[in-house]
């Protein structure tokens, strides 16, 4: 053997043992680029990227920094992690992929090169969980009588630590008064109305009836889906009748509308009767009785008296009766005289709240789209509004004037209106 030939077997015998130290040796292995931090919704798959270049004959590991067990060593898994699996491209991008992550995979990661001494990087993999409500710990639908105290209760679970908010579906405010029973006595109560309010746990005292309905428990904390849960509060209490005119006098042969508000909760059963005899009025030829739902706990009675005859004339009681009470109320039909032939239309009109429907006799349908005739001067003298309540509670109607049609004088809500060009100065020389 020659000496070249000598020289070169060296050579390679030397690029065999030491490769770094010949060629390598002015390029250590180095990372080209930190590792970034993964935040993984649970179940999720994670990827862990570590750059590195000169890289020459080192290896790559990944160990988990917390427990020290090592996942990989370049392209073989360690772990008996079945869900651990590495690959890599160009000996400059190294992976470490998690399947489906556990809450035991979260922790700190560690890309590692062989180097003397090591050198190494980490990455944070955090678990996070979408909220959920703890059954267990979660309020279902709830009943309370008008003036006592609920408590609802959601409790979320969920990393981070979801934030728990309430909001009425409908969107009307949640109103907190404080103090609830058993916490700081002789506190001034005072009442906070809020779109939205936070926590846990939702207190209503001294509840009335307008906060009746579903109550939304809202859980997040920022990672998708958010969780609702529907909660309703059902406020019982007797029925309450209100009733807009307590007199109403009309000429005969005309339709007549005779209408009483309820409010119960549960739903009462409502219904007419007429005295002295007392007997339930059913629709007929001469009667048609409606009941109008306006909310869960609000209904118009109304009764139309068809053809006003004398005998129809006296006094009606509208009833209405809950497992927590019964109530009636009543309105006095009279007679006006009147050539009921000659007259202008003789109106009975009922404005309705929501849908401005006009309810009424026939002689009503061809006015429908005029301007009404209404002489203002009279409706103050057909009556007087009242309330039955089986307590003591006297609560005034929340009805407010509205405009009539292309009218502009304010015009009182559910009230019945007989005009007649005379019956004005009828009435009130009767002294109504
Ligand atoms: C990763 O998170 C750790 C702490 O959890 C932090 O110190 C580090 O700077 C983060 N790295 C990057 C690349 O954001
Ligand atoms: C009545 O009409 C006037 C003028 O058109 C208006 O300013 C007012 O807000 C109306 N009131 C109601 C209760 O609709």
């Amino acid at each position: 053997m020659v000496d070249w030939q000598k020289a070169l077997l060296m050579m390679l015998l030397a690029l065999l043992i030491y490769p770094n130290d010949i060629f390598g040796g002015a390029f250590q292995p180095e990372f080209s680029g930190p590792i970034t931090n993964l935040t993984v919704p649970l179940g999720r798959d994670a990827t862990f990227t570590c750059l590195v270049k000169h890289l020459g004959g080192y290896r790559v590991g990944w160990v988990k920094a917390d427990t020290k067990a090592i996942q990989a060593i370049h392209d073989h898994v360690i772990t008996h992690n079945q869900r651990v699996s590495v690959s890599h491209s160009d000996h400059s991008i190294w992976n470490l992929h998690i399947k489906g992550v556990q809450k035991e995979d979260g922790g700190l990661y560690m890309c590692q090169i062989n180097t003397d001494p090591m050198k190494s990087q980490t990455g944070m993999l955090s678990i996070v969980v979408p909220p959920d409500f703890d059954p267990e710990a979660t309020s279902s639908d709830m009943m309370v009588g008008e003036g006592g105290q609920v408590k609802l209760t959601c409790r979320a679970r969920g990393v981070p630590e979801p934030r728990v908010s309430w909001r009425r579906e409908d969107g009307k405010p949640i109103i907190i008064r404080e103090p609830f029973a058993g916490s700081v006595p002789n506190q001034k109560s005072h009442a906070v109305p809020q779109s939205e309010f936070l926590g846990e746990e939702l207190k209503l005292t001294k509840i009335s009836r307008n906060e009746m309905g579903v109550y939304l428990c809202i859980a997040s904390n920022g990672v998708p889906p958010a969780v609702s849960k529907r909660i309703y509060i059902n406020v019982h209490f007797p029925p309450v009748i209100q009733v807009p005119n307590q007199l109403v006098g009309a000429p005969l042969g005309t339709d007549v509308v005779l209408e009483c508000f309820v409010e119960a909760s549960p739903m009462s059963i409502n219904y007419w009767v007429k005295d002295p005899k007392g007997a339930m009025i059913i629709s007929s030829m001469r009667h048609d009785v409606q009941t109008v739902t306006k909310s869960p706990f609000e209904v118009r009675m109304i009764l139309t008296i068809r053809n006003l005859q004398k005998n129809d004339v006296g006094t009606y009681r509208c009833a209405a009766k809950n497992s927590l009470g019964e109530v009636e109320s009543s309105i006095r039909l009279y007679e006006i005289s009147g050539p009921a032939k000659t007259q202008t239309p003789v109106l009975t009109v009922f404005y309705d709240e929501e849908d401005e429907a006009v309810f009424g006799s026939a002689e009503m349908d061809k006015t429908e789209n005029k301007p009404l005739a209404v002489d203002n001067t009279v409706h103050g003298h057909m009556g007087y509004p009242s309330l039955a309540t089986p307590s003591s509670t006297i609560r005034i109607g929340k009805k407010r004037p509205i405009n009539v049609s292309s009218g502009t004088d304010p015009y009182p809500r559910r009230l019945f209106v007989l005009v007649s060009p005379l019956l004005s100065l009828l009435i009130v020389r009767r002294g109504w």
